[in-house]
């Protein structure tokens, strides 16, 4: 049976405590919740998702005060940065609490840990007064829900119900930072940029798997991916490449004169995050062979938009992935 759409947090909540699963809104993406602390209600995520195990999700949480609840250390520059920016597209990684199950964390005495900024699932949050074991609401390995119809497409009879709070304000998931060694490190770029946490927190590392760059060939994992090949590069070269294709462009501000796309005509990179993972879902729709796209200026959110684009993106025939920023 197809889950139902709609609004009603009271119906949700109840699911959950059922030990259900909810798809519920966030600024950043769709998730697919469950009761963080039901081991059981946790792996039909992993079920639903057909996502392995070795893969932690982040616990969302409905106050600061939830994260003493979940976390061991909660360190003084983790907590000016959760005051700044939650609710909002900021994930921190601490030392975890027994309270959490291993199945949550993969194993990892770690756990990522999450306000997110939407009020039903803020309302949603209070009303069970657990926190709430969240991944994106995709099938594991293709590309993220921004919409509710996104996810009663993919994960509709799997699911107990669709929270519906609108199309997500920000579209990218949340910037990852680990508060678990002597340094903060960004683990995943994402909704918020790394200048926001640099204003905050002053210093931090950056993992080089976080952005996708430097690119080194053959490192990236096949993430985000449509199911029409995206080719990443200069649109122009890609188009004289593909020729006999019937292609289509995924584009910054233009489509270059081809069908297509532009994730922003006006070159403003939130409109570009916002609007990135529905359009490679209605490309990916068409009747294509190919989807060419190319990076986006690399700042702000552009970076969160690379990465997602880099891992989405297929190799070209000689091994390497084409890339010009
Ligand atoms: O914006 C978001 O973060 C969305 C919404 C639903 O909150 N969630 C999301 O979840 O993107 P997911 O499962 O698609 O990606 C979470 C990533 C995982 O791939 C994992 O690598 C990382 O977070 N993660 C979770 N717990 C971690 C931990 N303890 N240490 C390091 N990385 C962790
Ligand atoms: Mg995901």
């Amino acid at each position: 049976m197809k889950a139902e759409i709609g609004i009603d947090v009271k119906r949700a909540a109840k699911l959950l405590r059922d030990g259900g699963l909810v798809a519920m809104p966030t600024e950043t993406v769709y998730g697919l919740a469950a009761n963080a602390l039901n081991s059981r209600a946790v792996l039909s995520i992993f079920e639903a998702k057909k996502r392995p195990g070795f893969d932690p999700l982040i616990v969302h949480i409905g106050s600061l005060e939830q994260v003493a609840e979940v976390a061991i250390d909660y360190p003084r520059k983790a907590q000016k940065l959760t005051e700044h920016y939650w609710p909002g597209p900021l994930t921190i990684v601490l030392k975890k609490r027994d309270i959490i199950p291993d199945i949550v964390t993969s194993g990892l005495d770690t756990v990522g840990v999450r306000m997110p900024r939407h009020p039903l699932t803020l309302q949603l949050l209070q009303d069970v007064g657990f926190p709430l074991a969240a991944p994106s609401a995709n099938p594991f390995g293709y590309v993220s829900p921004t919409t509710a119809r996104h996810v009663a497409d993919q994960l509709g009879d799997r699911i107990d119900y669709i929270l519906d709070g609108g199309p997500c304000a920000v579209g990218v998931e949340s910037t990852i930072v680990s508060f678990t060694e002597h340094k903060p490190k960004v683990l995943r770029a994402g909704g918020l940029s790394l200048s926001e946490i640099r204003r905050v927190i002053g210093d931090f590392d950056v993992d080089d798997q976080s952005t996708s760059q430097p690119l080194a060939p053959g490192m990236l994992s096949e993430h985000y991916s449509p199911t029409t090949p995206i080719y990443l590069g200069d649109i122009k070269s890609l188009a004289s490449r593909f020729s006999d294709k019937r292609l289509v462009v995924l584009g910054f501000t233009s489509t270059y004169g081809f069908e297509g796309e532009a994730l922003s005509k006006t070159g403003d990179i939130r409109e570009a995050a916002k609007n990135l993972f529905a359009a490679m879902r209605r490309l990916d729709s068409g009747n294509h062979d190919v989807i060419l796209s190319e990076m986006v200026p690399a700042e702000g959110l552009g970076l969160a938009i690379n990465d997602r684009l880099s891992r989405a993106s297929t190799p070209l025939p000689n091994g390497e992935k084409m890339i010009n920023v």
